[in-house]
């Protein structure tokens, strides 16, 4: 019996390799900024942004794999340099909340896609997606909120640094 494929248009490989773009370059910034508050001492914070890093990278990997099981061609891009210092932790984390909004528009402009062009294999796939991308940002904020509340006092920014890494599953702690 002939083995029935679903293809990707064109339309929508175009639209996953740019997510796949947008994927990496996430995994590329919280790389920095791991790196950026790891030299200041927040080792909290900096083995938080690390495995964030790598869970970016996963989010890249899981549509390159699509793209190519779904006999399209995933395109791995060229790396580009993100920012490398910043003015505080503040800062950083205002930073990634900013770069998460990004990707958010960018993942509903192809859900949007998708159902304009009745590919709805790809709008199942990227539910995933929606759905990590409520827990991210939901996040970013409440770490913002804790920041903002601590504001300049040098304790309190020493406990959640430290209370940070707890966020982060066991298994993944780099
Ligand atoms: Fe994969 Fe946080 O966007």
């Amino acid at each position: 019996m002939k083995k029935i494929i679903f293809m990707l248009k064109d339309i929508i490989e175009k639209a996953l390799n740019k997510q796949i773009e947008l994927e990496a370059s996430s995994s590329q910034f919280y790389l920095s900024m791991a790196s950026w508050t790891e030299t200041k001492g927040l080792s909290g914070s900096s083995s938080f942004l690390y495995q964030h890093s790598d869970e970016e990278r996963m989010h890249m990997l899981k549509l390159v794999k699509f793209i190519n099981e779904r006999g399209g061609n995933a395109l791995i891009p060229a790396l580009i340099q993100p920012p490398t210092t910043f003015k505080s932790l503040t800062h950083v984390f205002e930073s990634l909340l900013e770069h998460e909004l990004n990707v958010t528009e960018s993942i509903n402009n192809i859900v949007g896609l998708c159902l304009e062009e009745k590919d709805f294999t790809t709008h199942n796939f990227m539910q995933w997606y929606v759905a990590e991308q409520l827990e991210e940002e939901a996040l970013a904020r409440t770490i913002l909120d804790r920041l903002n509340m601590i504001g300049n006092d040098k304790g309190g920014l020493y406990l959640f640094d430290r209370d940070l890494s707890k966020e982060i599953p066991q298994d993944e702690q780099v």
